[in-house]
């Protein structure tokens, strides 16, 4: 925290990319207004986001200021920007030495590989957050820029699928002839190839989808698509959300499978990935070899050596008649949207970091400290294994159906929680027993059934993940619609009864969780209707 600058306001600023034909911002005009509400005043490099469609004047509407490049880098105290900074050769000089220093910077920066930015970034004394090493934990999805981005890129890649391949997606029926739909193979359902089964869908396509992570299967066939299966039984589920690597006898399957169908496949999506390595090579050139003339290829995993025989990076290449384009930058071909939603990553990730106010590198929060590389040029990466790996084990477990794991560590706490309850229902009998002077011999047996269930009712819900908030919800809506008729069923009595009083109690929760409900679904299904 600066307690110190009280009176002093921290600034961001937004800066132009340098990288060829890199379109994308690291902050709309809308995430400026919310960077501003938090307490930001933003600086923003002119023309930063013109290739993204958003005018200088748009940023200027949403309260920013425009300036130069070397003081939208200098003059701020953190630096906002998509891709790792780089070598100018315009400015003759690299992009980390236009930090101030002991400045921050917020952006994609790969330390594994970067060695030699994160040392120059080291000698400016900076603070460098990483949005590739954000992890992937339920709390952190909002910041989780690999999965926004990917998201965008599984997209993408089903439209450029289209764009070269030469017939519809959709079957048709026309007067002039019949068009089969077109069908698509999706390798490695992750976040990029939900996003593809989804696009590919929409437009009409057939599609199928194999990934190694047999957990994937449901969320495939509940988008609709046909999950691929081979003999081998092996569970390719690694940590934190990842893929581990299969045995050589798997990947054989797999070129197995893949061979066989391929004469029936027009559009292959690849997005196959285990993190760190290079991409395993999936779709054999024998593979490549059956498909039919005119079908394409879009290898998300060109950049990392491609999971398509023959893919190259950032190229269109066609091999035996098909054509496999290796695009790297496809979030970048959607620049307006991935803007906004990188932008609103890193907003999150400043909510997280106090906003302006209470600004902090907090270490204690894991996912800070999984994307803290430098902290005022000391070396901070990669994070400690264990603080992560307690995260990741939570959150698997929170994944799981059954919320037992996140019971037992529950219950090592101390939590009085039941015992309050237990002393309030105590209270409330013996309320009962003295304010009314002949109570109902039903009324002992209802004040005991309703303090159990209670208990029991503290017991399941405080101990259900975050994450299985959202059915838990449906299951409780159930027993509301129970609760709301024995509510409604004491509501006829005196209103200085305790049963009455409990009767307005329950039916007020009740209507509280059913219309709650209902809103929920309808933003859920807000979500799905686009
Ligand atoms: P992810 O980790 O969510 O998904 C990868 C999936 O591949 C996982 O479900 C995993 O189980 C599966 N997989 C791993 N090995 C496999 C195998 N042998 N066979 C079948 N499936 C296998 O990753 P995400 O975020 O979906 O990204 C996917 C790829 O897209 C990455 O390679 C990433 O670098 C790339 N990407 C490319 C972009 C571009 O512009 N070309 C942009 C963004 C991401």
């Amino acid at each position: 925290t600066f307690p110190e600058r009280i009176g002093w306001i921290m600034k961001i600023g937004v800066v132009k990319e340098a990288w060829p034909d890199e379109c994308r911002v690291a902050a709309s005009p809308k995430n400026v207004q919310r960077l501003i509400k938090q307490g930001f005043a933003v600086l923003v490099e002119s023309g930063a986001g013109v290739n993204a469609s958003f005018t200088d004047q748009a940023y200027v509407d949403a309260g920013a200021t425009i300036t130069e490049t070397r003081s939208a880098w200098a003059d701020v105290d953190i630096v906002i920007k998509v891709r790792a900074p780089m070598e100018r050769e315009d400015l003759n000089l690299h992009e980390a030495d236009l930090l101030k220093e002991g400045a921050t910077l917020i952006s994609f920066i790969w330390p594994g590989q970067e060695k030699d930015l994160v040392e120059k970034l080291s000698e400016r004394k900076a603070t460098v957050l990483a949005m590739d090493c954000i992890p992937r934990i339920s709390r952190a999805q909002k910041m989780d820029a690999l999965s926004s981005m990917a998201n965008i890129a599984g997209y993408r890649a089903v439209l450029e699928a289209a764009n070269e391949f030469g017939s519809f997606f959709t079957g048709q029926m026309t007067a002039a002839g019949k068009v089969p739909p077109a069908k698509v193979m999706v390798v490695g359902a992750g976040v990029a190839g939900l996003a593809a089964i989804g696009a590919a869908r929409g437009l009409g396509a057939i599609v199928k989808a194999f990934d190694t992570r047999p957990a994937v299967e449901e969320q495939v066939q509940s988008m609709g698509a046909e999950f691929l299966t081979v003999e081998i039984e092996e569970d390719g589920t690694g940590s934190g959300g990842y893929a581990k690597e299969m045995s050589q006898a798997f990947i054989d399957a797999e070129h197995a499978l893949f061979e066989e169908i391929a004469s029936d496949i027009d559009i292959i999506v690849t997005t196959a990935l285990i993190p760190g390595r290079p991409a395993p090579l999936l779709i054999t050139e024998q593979a490549v070899k059956n498909m039919k003339q005119g079908s394409v290829i879009v290898d998300l995993a060109a950049e990392r050596g491609g999971n398509t025989a023959g893919a190259v990076a950032d190229k269109v290449i066609e091999s035996h008649g098909v054509k496999i384009v290796g695009y790297t930058d496809l979030p970048s071909r959607m620049a307006n949207v991935s803007s906004d939603l990188y932008g609103n990553n890193i907003c999150h990730l400043l909510d997280d970091m106090g906003k302006a106010a209470d600004y902090r590198v907090d270490e204690e929060d894991e996912v800070v400290r999984g994307a803290l590389v430098l902290r005022e040029g000391e070396m901070k990466w990669p994070a400690p294994v264990k603080k992560l790996a307690e995260e990741i084990k939570k959150t698997e477990s929170d994944s799981q159906e059954v919320p037992v794991i996140a019971g037992e560590k529950k219950s090592e706490e101390k939590d009085s929680g039941p015992w309050v309850m237990l002393l309030i229902g105590a209270a409330l009998i013996a309320v009962g027993w003295t304010g009314s002077e002949s109570p109902e011999p039903s009324f002992l047996q209802q004040i005991t059934v309703f303090v159990l269930s209670c208990f029991i009712g503290y017991q399941v819900v405080w101990n259900v993940s975050a994450s299985l908030h959202t059915p838990l919800m449906s299951v409780t809506n159930a027993i509301s619609g129970i609760i709301i008729v024995g509510g409604m069923l004491q509501l006829g009595g005196p209103l200085n009864q305790p049963a009455t009083i409990l009767g307005v109690v329950a039916v007020l929760f009740a209507t509280i969780n059913i219309v709650g409900g209902f809103l929920v679904t309808q933003r859920m299904l807000k979500m799905f209707q686009g």
